[in-house]
């Protein structure tokens, strides 16, 4: 919809709930008045819906405890049904008055971005309720949660290593799809790229979740300053948190701690650990290209049988480019997923498996 015609819009449906709660109605990012993130009007094809507080309240029993699936730094997550029986994921906004500003901020980033996304390794944004002060995020429901959990939390079975080697794949593929600009003509830098934002469907396919830092960054500009520098500890890239120049690079950087965790099940910030033990990257990042060391390293509650150590020392290689303190030396995200693609089929072929399990990759 023309710009013009969007406002209009909002306009005419602002003067209708005049004398009810004035909600928030999505509008492209050049209305919001919040930084330059206004270059382009590319839409995704299907629609975002909005939806009352009485339908969020229908669809998780007024937020039933039995319905909350997680809670972060936004708010508290919960599954739902909707009025189309569509099984969902309800993220509520619950931040204390001082952080609320910024909340606003990150909802309307989620929404402008997301909704205009669309692909097989980002999560889909069905819709969002802006009614008075409350807000919720609502996306489609991943049956398996998120990756942190599955490699050092709650859940009891752990995952074997072509199956890592697929998740690190879909999550590859959808930052390579975000850094490449060709969804909204523009590269998108994550910016929160971490494993509990990596979600998995009933089929472990990788979704990557949380826009709300997202930022996108023309092509004449390889890097934005910033005075604030956001993220999540123990993925912070050191040349942003130093110098608090963003590239698509701290995005690799991040996901080269990602590889780590992969591979060792060990949490990429562990404060139970002593001060020199609590960084993983700190951790292991001296060993990444040792094979004998490496053995060390690998998760002990991996299924010995499912790796080849050709595979894992090619993938260490990998991770170690990524967690490069210089940016600059960081391989790209379309080059991280070329290789993981070799690795993924060197194990398979050395583990004499065919094409039927090769399907996993997704
Ligand atoms: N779409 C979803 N489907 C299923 N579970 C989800 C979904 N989104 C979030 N969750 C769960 O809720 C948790 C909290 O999410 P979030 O608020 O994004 O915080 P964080 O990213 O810090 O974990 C996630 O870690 C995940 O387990
Ligand atoms: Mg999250």
């Amino acid at each position: 919809m023309p710009f013009g015609l969007v406002s209009a819009w909002n306009k005419r449906r602002r003067s209708k709930s005049q004398d009810h709660i004035d909600p928030w109605i999505y509008k492209p990012a050049g209305c919001w008045q919040i930084e330059d993130q206004s270059h382009f009007v590319k839409r995704r094809n299907h629609g975002t819906s909005v939806f009352t507080l009485k339908e969020m309240e229908e669809a998780t029993s007024s937020f039933k405890d039995e319905n909350l699936v997680g809670k972060g730094g936004f708010g508290k997550v919960y599954k739902g049904t909707l009025r189309s029986g569509e099984v969902v994921a309800i993220k509520k906004m619950e931040l204390p008055p001082f952080k609320v500003a910024e909340g606003e901020r990150e909802f309307r980033v989620e929404v402008d971005i997301l909704s205009r996304l669309d692909h097989p390794n980002l999560v889909s944004l069905i819709g969002y309720c802006a009614d008075g002060k409350q807000r919720f995020l609502v996306y489609e429901f991943m049956l398996n949660g998120n990756l942190q959990d599955h490699l050092n939390g709650i859940s009891v079975a752990k995952m074997d290593w072509p199956l890592r080697l697929k998740v690190a794949l879909g999550a590859a593929r959808g930052l390579a799809y975000l850094h490449s600009g060709s969804a909204l003509g523009i590269p998108i830098v994550h910016r929160d790229f971490k494993s509990t934002n990596i979600l998995l469907s009933a089929n472990f396919d990788a979704k990557i979740s949380d826009f709300g830092l997202a930022k996108m960054m023309p092509e004449d500009q390889e890097m934005y300053v910033t005075t604030k520098v956001l993220g999540t500890f123990g993925y912070f890239d050191p040349e942003y948190t130093s110098t608090g120049k963003l590239t698509l690079h701290s995005d690799v950087y991040a996901f080269g701690v990602v590889l780590l965790e992969l591979l060792t099940g060990r949490r990429a910030l562990d404060l139970n650990q002593g001060p020199n033990d609590q960084n993983l990257v700190l951790q292991v990042r001296h060993i990444l290209n040792d094979r004998k060391k490496l053995r060390k390293v690998i998760d002990p509650e991996m299924s010995r049988s499912s790796y080849t150590i050709e595979s894992i020392a090619m993938y260490a290689n990998l991770a170690s480019r990524c967690v490069r303190a210089e940016s600059s030396e960081r391989p790209s995200m379309t080059e991280c997923v070329k290789e993981l693609q070799v690795i993924f089929y060197t194990n398979a072929k050395a583990r004499g498996i065919g094409m039927h399990t090769s399907s996993r990759m997704g």
